[in-house]
């Protein structure tokens, strides 16, 4: 089952799925947009630390690889051990294709509740295995709808395993018996990257993750090291292969103005639904594969236990210098309450029991906190060149002086 879930939080929604009309042609600009970025990032050096740009919510542009091309990994990290991320799954295909379940995993995902999977809409959105093109749309849809969307007929998880090829893990695979896709969800800018997979049977042996709480802000604050993971692609060549263990990635948050830098990814970043990790320079970020899967806080850094931030949505190619990776933000409203708000409809629909929003977030909650680019103004008793350098402690003074 597949639905499209009306997002309370999201003025923005409106059905991204209506928008499969802008498929191939948009595709092809998608990739020129990409082009004159990439072309950019040559010819630019990182970006500083400090960003006087243009933030603006308003401008909408395409912005990354929406749907199909759902295959990246994390590069320059290392390998972990599955029970250090026991939330984390593996998206595999259906046993009907071919391959073991390293061959057929294709995106991650987290475990929220003992019943629902939140992953990336993108992973889901026109991914059926049954409708690779052509033809496109889809001729036969075996057990499918007949979409391009994966069917829960298409799709396993895999929990608890760290190496994908091998057998055993606290879980094994676990059927699906329900596809979610965010209504939010924009398959021409990537906005609202957020999807869900309903489990046949519940996975109680492992540990889920909460979204992490408003008590909890210095967990994903700019600089904060945060951990990425997943068994996508460790390196970009062509015909590069996805990792068969799991691998760990440690990125630092990066300021919103930051991410939104002309020369990172401009106004495609929307800082409202989008969050960003990595670094300037590159050489370590998710990849093709790690969609859906978690950006988690730092081991400690969130007082209790690790939390969701957000989910890999995508990135102008992988670990490239002024390109890091962009996640679905699920740190903060309006997409913290609009995973509360999806899980309740999902269990309503699939009649699964209630887990409860205190089950879906941490304690505290959901934050509102809006980040602002307003540079902060120390209060102390300042040298006369920290009142030069400092432009509101200027302003103060020149206010009070006339
Ligand atoms: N879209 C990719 C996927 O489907 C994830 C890309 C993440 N890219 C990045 N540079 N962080 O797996």
């Amino acid at each position: 089952m597949r639905e499209s879930l009306e997002d309370r939080g999201f003025p923005e929604a409106d059905g991204g799925r209506e928008r499969r009309a802008s498929g191939p042609p948009f595709r092809q600009a998608l990739v020129l947009v990409l082009g004159a970025l990439a072309l950019a990032a040559v010819t630019a050096a990182p970006v500083a630390a400090d960003y006087g740009v243009d933030t603006s919510d308003s401008v909408t542009r395409p912005a990354g690889q929406p749907g199909g091309e759902a295959r990246t990994r994390v590069i320059g990290g290392s390998g972990t051990n599955a029970s250090a991320f026991p939330w984390q799954v593996a998206l595999v295909l259906d046993s009907r294709f071919a391959g073991n379940d390293y061959e057929r995993q294709f995106c991650g995902g987290s475990l929220i509740t003992p019943y629902i999977v939140v992953t990336a809409a993108h992973c889901l959105f026109d991914t059926d295995p049954d409708c690779a093109d052509p033809p496109r749309p889809c001729g036969s849809d075996p057990g499918g709808d007949g979409s391009l969307a994966l069917d829960d007929t298409d799709v396993d998880v895999v929990v608890g395993r760290t190496t994908l090829s091998g057998t055993g893990g606290a879980e094994e695979s676990v059927y699906i018996s329900g596809v979610y896709i965010n209504g939010a969800y924009d398959p021409s800018t990537a906005r609202g990257d957020l999807g869900y997979l309903t489990l046949a049977n519940p996975i109680t042996a492992q540990a889920r993750i909460d979204i992490v709480d408003r008590n909890n802000l210095r967990a994903w604050r700019a600089g904060a090291p945060t951990r990425v993971t997943g068994y996508g692609l460790t390196e970009t060549a062509v015909g590069a292969n996805k990792s068969d263990t799991l691998q760990l990635a440690t990125v630092p948050i990066i300021a919103d103005a930051g991410c939104a830098n002309p020369f990172v990814y401009g106004s495609f970043f929307f800082r409202r639904v989008q969050i960003c990790a990595g670094f300037f320079e590159g050489g370590i970020d998710s990849c093709q594969g790690d969609s859906g899967g978690p950006l988690q806080t730092a081991a400690g850094a969130a007082s209790g236990a690790t939390r969701l931030v957000g989910v890999v949505s995508f990135g102008s190619g992988c670990a490239e210098q002024n390109k890091p990776g962009v996640y679905t933000r699920l740190a903060q409203n309006p997409f913290c309450e609009a995973v509360i708000a999806n899980v309740d409809q999902i269990e309503q629909a699939e009649g699964v029991p209630p887990a409860g929003q205190e089950a879906v977030v941490g304690p505290a909650g959901c934050s509102d906190k809006q980040f602002t680019l307003k540079k902060r103004c120390k209060k102390k008793k300042s040298s006369a060149a920290a009142v030069r350098k400092k432009r509101c402690g200027r302003k103060k003074k020149g206010r009070k002086r006339r």
